[in-house]
């Protein structure tokens, strides 16, 4: 049976759908063993879902499916290096936060929940509102309220009641808690059921790569939540025989809001306070990120870093993916731009993979 466990004090849980923080403060993480039945896998759909036995859902008619997952693995090339990204704003609510709503709001579904309360920049709320639509759970969505416009039609489309707050990422999350003393915490960055979502990233890029993990991967940072859950699906399949080693973590920040790459860079163990500035790059303006110092240690587990890019580079990244056809958020830009950077040192037989995490329809406001 799985628990939920905190790694900052070394105390164990029962899973409950009102548990989401420890009593110590800190995070929990979920420990489950995940199985990898080849065969069984090769004969099912092309969905996130395939890898049935690695997600922790106990009832078939739990899950609330959208035919969500395995996406495309496509190759580009960028200054004469071969890329493989993963276009992961071909979900069905535009954005890769769907990985973990799927699995997170199935997991509601089981435990009976009616209502749940979120926050976000904008995606995973999207996210979360779309899976409980499908559920009939009803839900709340805090969000800042410079978020793009076209997400708040998006959360309020699938008929979640959209809650904007006069402040900042933080204050928004701020009320969500508050909320949440009431109603149970469908939180991307808190819950570790929705990590058990995004690690399907990881098997999905496994499968496309002929059943092998790549040297390198280059994932977006805000909160984390594909970063760790990358992490920790590679982990599950280390641990369970399926590949040797796990992929060097390289972490993409927006310069304007970097708090893991000051704590990396002065070798720090937790983030600390940063000044916050303006940026394109919503998704990953995080400034005081929940799982800091977990994304830390995978860090240095994986002998991995922290780039950081400019607005100008985000902008030019944005412009330069259009033109490969592929039109994306600012968010999913500022990727590609640390990408590039990476790129500049990367050796020469060196496998890397990244992504394109959201749809740019979604901030199309935003950049007119
Ligand atoms: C398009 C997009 N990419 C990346 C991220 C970063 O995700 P995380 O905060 O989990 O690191 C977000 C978060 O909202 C996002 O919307
Ligand atoms: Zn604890």
């Amino acid at each position: 049976m799985e628990k939920f466990f905190c790694s900052s004090c070394k105390r164990f849980y029962s899973i409950q759908p009102t548990k989401w923080r420890c009593n110590c403060g800190s995070f929990l993480d979920l420990e489950f063993k995940s199985k990898f039945p080849i065969q069984k896998i090769l004969k099912r759909s092309p969905t996130l879902w395939r890898y049935r036995e690695a997600i922790p859902i106990h009832n078939d008619a739990s899950i609330l499916s959208m035919n969500e997952g395995f996406t495309p693995l496509e190759e580009l090339e960028f200054n004469g290096n071969r890329v493989l990204i993963k276009i992961d704003y071909l979900f069905p609510t535009g954005s890769y936060k769907d990985r973990g709503a799927t699995v997170l709001i199935s997991k509601m579904k089981e435990w009976r929940v009616q209502k749940v309360v979120e926050d976000s920049s904008g995606n995973a709320g999207s996210a979360i509102a779309a899976y409980c639509a499908k559920a009939g759970i009803g839900c709340d969505i805090y969000v800042p309220q410079y978020t793009s416009p076209g997400k708040l039609i998006q959360i309020q489309a699938y008929g979640a009641t959209l809650k904007r707050v006069e402040g900042s990422r933080e204050e928004t999350a701020e009320k969500a808690i508050e909320a949440a003393s009431k109603i149970p915490y469908a939180s991307h960055c808190w819950n570790p059921f929705f990590l058990h979502g995004t690690k399907t990233f990881a098997f999905e890029v496994w499968e496309q790569m002929d059943w092998r993990a790549p040297d390198t991967l280059v994932l977006p940072i805000g909160h984390g939540t594909l970063f760790l859950g990358a992490y920790i699906g590679f982990k599950e399949l280390k641990a369970a025989g399926m590949i040797k080693r796990i992929p060097k973590m390289v972490g993409i920040q927006s310069i304007s809001c970097a708090p893991l790459y000051q704590a990396f860079k002065k070798g720090w163990r937790e983030p600390r306070g940063i000044e916050k500035k303006e940026t394109i790059a919503e998704g990953i303006a995080i400034a005081e990120p929940i799982r800091g110092r977990q994304i830390l240690e995978v860090i240095r587990e994986t002998d991995g870093e922290i780039l950081v890019v400019k607005e100008k580079e985000i902008g030019k990244a944005l412009k330069e993916m259009g033109q490969k056809g592929h039109f994306i958020e600012p968010t999913s830009a500022a990727t590609i731009a640390g990408l590039k950077k990476y790129l500049r040192k990367k050796r020469r037989r060196e496998t890397v993979v990244s992504t394109l995490t959201g749809m740019g329809l979604k901030s199309a406001g935003k950049m007119l």
